[in-house]
């Protein structure tokens, strides 16, 4: 009998965001330079990058003002930064190639399917996923990205000891994040008091604003056992 075809839920809207001029056009001109395509070939690392450097996923890059600085900071790690979002798409571009980033390129596409497709198991060093859609309508959080399955899935594709970073300033979501990982035993949680930021990660200025308002974030890292 085929397959019935279930579409799944989605962790993001696609907004259709005008870009601007500057974002156009790092599309433009970076795109084949920087970009990968999604597709079902493996992701072979060494060879994107030439180079063995740490292989780190960032799902949700947004404008990409953290990551472009992380990858600065971390430059002997190379990064792999995933998003929908074509205006932070062009922006990230312009920042790699004003940086001169040799160690960060983007997928434009949804994360789970890069990490179900393109992603070997046992692969990957670490992932980040800063501030995540938190979805906090009740009959929204069925499309939270962080669920049991999604953890599962990042479970396969982590090395041991490899390390999940997630900060958001949802408590709500912060809670329910703690939850879903304390239920699957392979991960030990090694910053719980959520209160440490670790030090490559910058704030970036929807925290600053947050964090003016009065709301408190939390950074959350998680290892593989
Ligand atoms: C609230 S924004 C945060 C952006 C950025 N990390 C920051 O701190 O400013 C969440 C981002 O995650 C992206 N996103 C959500 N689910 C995704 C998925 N499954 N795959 C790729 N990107 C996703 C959205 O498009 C959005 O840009």
């Amino acid at each position: 009998m085929p397959k019935s075809k279930i579409r799944p839920i989605r962790s993001y809207v696609l907004r259709q965001g005008r870009l601007t001029k500057n974002q156009a056009e790092g599309i433009r001109a970076f795109s084949s330079l920087y970009t990968i395509p999604f597709g079902n070939s493996v992701l072979n690392w060494d060879a994107i990058f030439n180079s063995k450097g740490k292989k780190i996923i960032e799902i949700g890059f947004g404008m990409g003002h953290t990551t472009a600085i992380i990858a600065e900071t971390l430059s002997n790690s190379n990064f792999i930064a995933i998003d929908v979002y074509s205006p932070g798409v062009g922006n990230l571009l312009n920042k790699i190639k004003d940086k001169n980033l040799k160690n960060l390129k983007i997928i434009q596409h949804d994360a789970v399917e890069v990490l179900e497709e393109m992603t070997l198991d046992e692969s990957l060093d670490a992932l980040h996923i800063f501030f995540p859609d938190p979805w906090h309508k009740k009959r929204h959080n069925k499309r939270r990205l962080i669920q049991e399955p999604f953890l599962e899935l990042i479970s396969r594709k982590l090395k041991k000891q490899g390390y999940i970073h997630i900060a958001t300033d949802w408590e709500d979501y912060a809670n329910w994040i703690i939850e879903i990982f304390k239920k699957n035993e392979i991960y030990q949680a090694k910053n719980i008091d959520f209160s440490k930021k670790p030090s490559y990660r910058p704030k970036t200025k929807y925290e600053n604003r947050g964090v003016n308002l009065g709301h408190q974030v939390w950074d959350m890292v998680f290892i593989k056992s």
